[in-house]
C-alpha cells in the first residue's frame, strides 16, 4: 500500500469521531486534504468548519462547507489534523506545511484533537524532522542565534511566508528528550510566534495507517 493510500484511509477513519451538527476544526497538509474531501461528502451532517490555513479554507469552501471564524465558533468539539512526527505518547512535531500557529490555536480551542498519520511518522524520540519555528521577520537573526545556543541548526525556509505574514526557521539536529520543556523554552524567545512541538497540548487520539489497517493510540 503506498503512502497516499494510507493517508486516504486514515483520513476517512477520522470521520467516525465527528459528532453530528459539529463545527469541525480542520488542519492543513496532504492528509488533512483527504479528510476535507471526506468531510465534503458528509457536509449535510455538520454545521461547518474552522480552517487552520488559507489553503484548507479554500478547499473547504470549494466543497460547499460553511467556514466559521474561530472567535465566533467558540470551543470546538473536534480538531482533525496530520503531523510530521508522532510518538506513542501522542507528542507531535507539526508545521511542515507552515501552518503551525493556527493549528496550535485551533487544537487549544478543541475538546478533542484527533491526529491522522501514516506509519512513516511514528518515532521513539521527536527531532528527526526539523522543528519548524514561526518567527516575526525583525527577530529572525536573534532567534536563530538563540536556537543555535540550544543545540539546533536553524535554516530559513526560503521564499516562504506564513498566513500570518511571518517566516519559518526549520531547526535541525535538536535533541528533544523533554518535548514539553523545550516547547515552552522556545516559545519564551522574544520574536517567536510559536514552534511546532505539540507536547504541552498533545493529540488526544492518534490514528495511524499501517499496511494492516488503522491503529489507534
Ligand atoms: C502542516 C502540518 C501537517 O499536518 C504536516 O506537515 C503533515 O503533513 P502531511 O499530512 O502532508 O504529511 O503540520 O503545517
Amino acid at each position: 500500500m503506498d503512502q497516499n493510500e494510507k493517508k486516504y484511509r486514515v483520513a476517512r477513519a477520522a470521520l467516525a469521531f465527528v459528532p453530528a451538527n459539529a463545527i469541525v476544526g480542520v488542519g492543513t497538509g496532504s492528509t488533512a486534504n483527504f479528510f476535507i474531501d471526506a468531510l465534503g461528502e458528509q457536509r449535510a451532517s455538520i454545521r461547518g468548519a474552522v480552517a487552520s490555513s488559507e489553503a484548507s479554507a479554500a478547499r473547504l469552501r470549494a466543497l460547499g462547507i460553511t467556514l466559521f471564524d474561530l472567535n465566533e465558533a467558540g470551543e470546538l468539539p473536534i480538531y482533525v489534523d496530520g503531523a510530521d512526527e508522532t510518538t506513542r505518547e501522542r507528542c507531535l512535531i507539526k508545521g511542515g506545511g507552515g501552518a503551525l500557529t493556527r493549528e496550535k490555536i485551533i487544537a487549544a480551542a478543541s475538546r478533542q484533537f484527533v491526529c491522522v498519520v501514516d506509519d512513516s511518522k511514528l518515532v521513539t524520540q521527536l527531532g528527526r524532522f526539523p522543528l519548524p519555528v514561526e518567527v516575526i521577520p525583525l527577530a529572525l537573526a536573534q532567534v536563530a542565534r538563540a536556537l543555535t545556543q540550544l543545540g539546533g541548526r536553524p535554516v530559513l525556509r526560503a521564499g516562504f511566508v506564513t498566513d500570518n505574514g511571518n517566516q519559518i526557521l526549520d531547526v535541525h539536529d535538536l535533541i528533544i528528550s523533554a518535548p514539553g520543556a523545550l516547547e515552552s523554552q522556545i516559545n519564551q524567545l522574544v520574536g517567536v510566534v510559536t514552534n511546532g512541538l505539540f507536547a504541552n497540548r498533545p493529540a488526544d487520539i492518534v490514528l495511524m495507517s499501517t499496511p494492516h489497517g488503522v491503529e489507534r493510540f
